[in-house]
C-alpha cells in the first residue's frame, strides 16, 4: 500500500473535475487534470537507422493507455523529437519526414486509439532541443542564436556550441518540422499537439533574451522573440484547421532564473502576444536546463505547494482565452481545490506522482485520496528521471488490464525495502555510466530493477567538442 502525504483537513474534490472547453477547437475535457510531459527514455536509438530510430513500441502503448484509464482530462505525451539530430536525449520518440513509414504511423495511431478509448484526449508534445542537445547526439546543434549553455561538459554530460538558424533555416528547421510532426499526429488519430516552449529548448531559445541575440525579424521585442510560436502555429493551422477539432496547446516558462532568463514580466507579454492566436491551452512550469527550479524557492510557495504560482499569478489574468494549467509541485487536494478557487489556474499538472499512480485523478476525483504518495527523492531532479522513467517502463510493460489495474507492476517508492534496493541498483548503473565515460563511451539505461528481465539502453561513443 502506497504511503501518502498526510493531509490534516480534507476537502471536497469536486471542483477538480469540472470540464474545461477548450475555447478554440472546442473539444471539452473531462476534468481539470492534465498528465504532463515526462519523457519516457525508452525509444530506440538508432541513428543510422531511420527505421527504428526513435520509434515507439508496445511499452509506450501500454502507458499511455494506462494513463488514459487512470482519470487525467489530458494526457501529454514526453516530448516527441521534431528532428532526429536536436534530441532531448537518446530514447527520445521521434516523427521526422525522413523517419516516415507505415510502422511509425500505425504504432503511434495505437498509442491514440488505445488512449481515447478510455475518454482522455491524447496529445503529443512536440520538440526540439536546440542547443540542448546532448553532444552524444550532435556536438553541432542549431539554436536561435550561437550562445552555448553554461555547463561544465563533464563525463556524459556536455553540450557543443551551437550555430545561429539562418532566417531561411528557421522556416525549413523548425517551423516546417513542427509542421510535419503535427499533421502526422493529426493523421493518425491524436486529438492534438503541445509545443514545448519551456525548459530552456529551442522554442524557449528564441523567447529568451538569454539565447536569442537575433536581428531579423525573430529577435529584439518580446514580439519578435515569440514570433515564432505565432508562426508555427499558424503553419500548423493551415494544414489543420481549427474545424477538425484538433488541439493545439504550448508549454511555455513563468520565469526562468537567470541572468537576462525569461523575467516573469516578459512572460506575462510573451503570454498576451500569443493568447489571442488560437492556442487552446497554456502549461506554466518555469526553469531552464542552467537552473531547474522543479522545487520551492519562497516560503510561500511552499504553503501553496505549486513552485510557479507565485509567477503564474501575474501571467493568469494577462490570459483571456486559453485554458491555463500549472504544473509542478501540486500534491494534496486542498493545495490544488485553493488554487483553482483562487483563479490562479484552470487545471492541474501533474508530473512525478502521475507515475507512482498513474490513476491519482481517478482516485482524487472519486474521494479515494487526498494526496499524491510520499516522494523520497527531494528535489534532484537526476533521481526523478532514473525513478520516474522506471515506473513508466514497468506500467508499460504489461496491457492495460481492469483487473489488474493500472498500477499493476510499479515499484512502490514509499516501500523501504523497496527503496533500499532499487537505490542499490540505481547506483551500480551510475557507476557504469561513469566508469564508460572515462572510456570516452556513453551509456544510458532505465534501471533494471523489477524489468522482468527486459532493458532498455542507448550506448554511443563521446564525441570531442
Ligand atoms: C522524469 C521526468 C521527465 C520529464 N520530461 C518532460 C518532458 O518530456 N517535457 C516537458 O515539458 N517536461 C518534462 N518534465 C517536467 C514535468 O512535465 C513537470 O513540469 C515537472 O516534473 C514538475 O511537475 P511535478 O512537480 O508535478 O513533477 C519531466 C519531469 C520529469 C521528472
Amino acid at each position: 500500500m502506497v504511503k501518502r502525504i498526510l493531509v490534516q483537513d480534507h476537502v471536497d474534490p469536486t471542483i477538480l473535475s469540472d470540464k474545461l472547453v477548450f475555447p478554440t477547437s472546442k473539444r471539452i475535457v473531462r476534468n481539470r487534470f492534465l498528465k504532463s510531459a515526462l519523457t519516457e527514455l525508452c525509444a530506440p536509438w538508432n541513428p543510422s537507422n531511420p527505421d527504428i530510430n526513435g520509434l515507439p513500441h508496445d511499452v509506450h502503448v501500454n502507458m499511455y493507455e494506462k494513463w488514459s484509464a487512470g482519470g487525467a482530462g489530458v494526457v501529454v505525451t514526453g516530448n516527441i523529437m521534431v528532428d532526429q539530430n536536436h534530441l532531448e536525449s537518446p530514447g527520445n520518440t521521434m516523427i521526422a519526414k525522413e523517419l516516415d513509414s507505415p510502422i511509425r504511423r500505425e504504432i503511434f495511431s495505437k498509442i491514440a486509439s488505445k488512449a481515447k478509448k478510455h475518454g482522455a484526449l491524447i496529445i503529443g508534445q512536440l520538440g526540439n532541443a536546440g542547443r540542448q542537445t546532448q553532444r552524444v547526439v550532435n556536438p553541432h546543434p542549431y539554436s536561435s542564436s550561437d550562445v552555448p549553455l553554461k555547463i561544465k561538459n563533464v563525463g556524459i554530460r556536455g553540450f557543443g556550441t551551437p550555430k545561429a538558424l539562418t532566417s531561411e533555416q528557421v522556416q525549413t528547421e523548425i517551423i516546417d518540422e513542427f509542421v510535419f510532426a503535427a499533421k502526422f499526429l493529426f493523421d493518425v488519430g491524436f486529438d492534438g499537439v503541445q509545443l514545448h516552449g519551456a525548459h530552456g529548448y529551442m522554442i524557449a531559445q528564441f523567447l529568451s533574451r538569454t539565447t536569442n541575440k537575433r536581428t531579423d525579424k525573430y529577435g529584439g521585442s518580446s514580439k519578435n522573440r515569440a514570433r515564432i510560436i505565432v508562426d508555427i502555429y499558424n503553419a500548423i493551422r493551415k494544414e489543420i484547421p481549427v474545424e477538425t477539432g484538433f488541439v493545439v496547446g504550448i508549454k511555455l516558462n513563468s520565469v526562468e532564473f537567470q541572468e537576462e532568463g525569461l523575467t516573469n514580466n516578459e512572460a506575462v507579454e510573451i503570454a498576451q502576444k500569443i493568447d489571442n492566436i488560437g492556442l487552446d491551452f497554456i502549461e506554466l512550469p518555469g526553469g531552464t536546463y542552467e537552473d531547474f527550479k522543479f522545487k520551492h524557492r519562497r516560503e510561500t510557495t511552499v504553503k501553496r505547494e505549486a513552485f510557479f504560482l507565485e509567477f503564474a499569478d501575474k501571467i493568469k489574468p494577462a490570459i483571456k482565452n486559453a485554458i491555463v494549467y500549472v504544473t509542478g509541485g501540486f500534491r494534496t487536494v486542498p493545495a490544488m481545490v485553493q488554487a483553482i478557487k483562487e483563479n490562479a489556474t484552470d487545471g492541474i499538472g501533474l508530473g512525478r506522482p502521475i507515475t507512482q499512480d498513474f490513476d491519482l485523478p481517478y482516485q482524487i476525483i472519486n474521494g479515494l485520496t487526498q494526496s499524491a504518495a510520499e516522494w523520497p527523492f527531494a528535489d534532484d531532479y537526476n533521481s526523478a528521471l532514473f525513478a520516474c522513467t522506471l515506473q513508466m517502463c514497468q506500467a508499460g510493460l504489461t496491457e492495460y488490464s481492469p483487473e489488474k489495474g493500472v498500477n499493476y507492476g510499479i515499484m512502490d517508492l514509499t516501500d523501504k525495502r523497496t527503496l533500499m534496493e532499487y537505490q542499490q541498483v540505481q547506483n551500480e548503473i551510475v557507476h557504469l555510466i561513469a566508469k564508460k565515460a572515462e572510456e570516452g563511451k556513453f551509456l544510458l539505461s532505465i534501471i533494471p530493477y523489477q524489468l522482468n528481465q527486459k532493458q532498455f539502453i542507448c550506448e554511443g561513443t563521446i564525441p570531442e567538442i
